[in-house]
Order: structure tokens, then C-alpha cells, then sequence
């Protein structure tokens, strides 16, 4: 299992690399990568929030409606903001102050985004089921990001 979550995430990056490299435009970067990942693996919620002042403001995305803004420092998007980390939750329920867009999100993975120092985005994946995300989502995604 886990191996073959590598050698998707080998095969996906390959992919967002191709992709992202013959284009400028970030929020087209942004949209096609959200897609992308959201299809390889077939999560429920794959998306950016773009910081804007105090708040993270919803960017491009796939699955269904979520929250437009989420101040600073609050829910794991806005730790992770706030950390400077990426912030794995296998059980959403259990962290406190969880922003829920979504009542059938079991599990989240959020990874910031740098420009220098400090953070423009983050990415947010959720998923349905307990405990998805794991250290090779971690590594890929953060690899996958900085390619944005
Ligand atoms: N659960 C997130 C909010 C964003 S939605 O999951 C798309 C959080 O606690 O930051």
C-alpha cells in the first residue's frame, strides 16, 4: 500500500511538473494541481486557501462548497499558517478548534506554501475515512508544493 501510494506520488508530481511548467499563471497552477491530486488519489476536498491580510481566503479547489475565510492561527489550515508547518489530523474530531466545512471529513492534511519566509497558501486535503494521511503524503506534498 504504501508503496504503491509512492509510486503514484512519483507518477503525480511527474505530472503537476509538466503541467506547471509550461504555464505562469498561478491560480491556473493552483486549479490544475488541486485537480490533479484530488483525482489520483481520490480524496473528498482538495484545495488552496490564499492568505490575504489577516485571513486565508478560499482558492482554487475540488469537492464540495467549503468555508470562504479562516482567520489566522484558527482551524488546522490557520495553524498551519500560524506553525509553519504541515499539520497531519488522522482524526479530525480530536483537534481542537477543527474547522468543519464538511461533517463527512474524517481526516486532513494541511501544508503551508513559502514565499521566503512566510507562508502565501496553504494546501488542504481532506478525506472520508480515519487516519489517510501518513509521511509519504507528507514528503510528496510538501516536494509538490514547492513546485508552485
Ligand atoms: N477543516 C479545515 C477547514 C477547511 S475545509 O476542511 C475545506 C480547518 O480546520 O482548517
Amino acid at each position: 500500500m504504501s508503496n504503491d501510494k509512492e509510486i503514484r506520488y512519483q507518477e503525480l508530481y511527474k505530472q503537476i511538473e509538466g503541467i506547471v511548467s509550461g504555464e505562469s499563471d498561478q491560480i491556473a497552477n493552483l486549479a490544475n494541481t488541486a485537480a490533479l491530486i484530488h483525482e489520483a488519489f481520490g480524496f473528498w476536498w482538495t484545495g488552496f486557501y490564499l492568505v490575504k491580510g489577516e485571513q486565508l481566503v478560499l482558492g482554487p479547489f475540488q469537492g464540495p462548497v467549503a468555508c470562504t475565510r479562516i482567520p489566522y492561527g484558527k482551524g488546522v489550515c490557520g495553524s498551519t499558517w500560524q506553525r509553519k508547518e504541515t499539520i497531519v489530523v488522522p482524526d479530525v474530531h480530536q483537534f481542537p478548534g477543527h474547522i468543519a466545512c464538511s461533517s463527512l471529513s474524517q481526516s486532513e492534511i494541511v501544508v503551508p506554501m513559502f514565499d521566503g519566509d512566510s507562508v502565501y497558501a496553504v494546501l488542504d486535503i481532506d478525506s472520508k475515512e480515519l487516519a489517510t494521511f501518513d509521511e509519504t503524503d507528507k514528503v510528496w506534498l510538501e516536494k509538490i508544493v514547492t513546485l508552485l
